[in-house]
């Protein structure tokens, strides 16, 4: 199991690199990711959240583990949904989200086999919080200022505990 990086670890904020390279240790780092991501209870967990800074994530909004490898967003609904959501690198912080209703992706699994697909309501809204985390955004990104405002206090524990474990 990893460690999950909380926020104010300066690698969530880090552009993450493309996989070129499709090997057994990919999948073991995949497999670790998935193990890391059930144990936290999340339904993604992107690897700069787990201190690899690579395009890659976990998901599973119900239907079993998918990998994904290199992914892209070719388009993106242009319905907004509004949604609450939360991260495991930001315990214990719930906001509502706009999200694009759909999106249409292309990824990468770990064998390097290319897939395109569209996903819908719940798992789009996870592939496009965990894309963001590849380009080093936060779902409190997303969300108005006089919200983010009222964050501060929780945010700034939060880069407080950051600090104390990376010392660990
Ligand atoms: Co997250």
């Amino acid at each position: 199991m990893y460690r999950i990086r909380i926020y104010g670890d300066p690698i969530l904020r880090k552009k993450a690199k493309k996989l070129e390279v499709f090997d057994e240790n990919l999948n073991d780092i995949l497999e670790e990711m998935i193990e890391t991501m059930y144990l936290g209870d999340g339904v993604g967990l992107a690897a700069p959240q787990v201190g690899l800074s690579l395009r890659i994530f976990v998901m599973d909004w119900g239907e079993g583990p998918l990998k994904v490898v290199n992914p892209e967003i070719l388009e993106f609904s242009e319905e907004k949904v509004v949604d609450e959501e939360g991260c495991l690198s930001l315990p214990e912080i719930f906001e509502d989200v706009e999200r694009s209703k759909w999106v249409k992706v292309r990824f990468q699994d770990e064998k390097g086999n290319i897939h395109e697909r569209i996903f819908e309501d719940y798992p789009a809204r996870i592939f496009q919080h965990e894309y963001d985390h590849l380009e080093g955004i936060l779902f409190i990104d997303r969300i108005s200022a006089a919200r983010r405002a009222r964050l501060k206090s929780k945010l700034l524990e939060l880069m407080r505990k950051s600090r104390q474990t990376s010392k660990r």
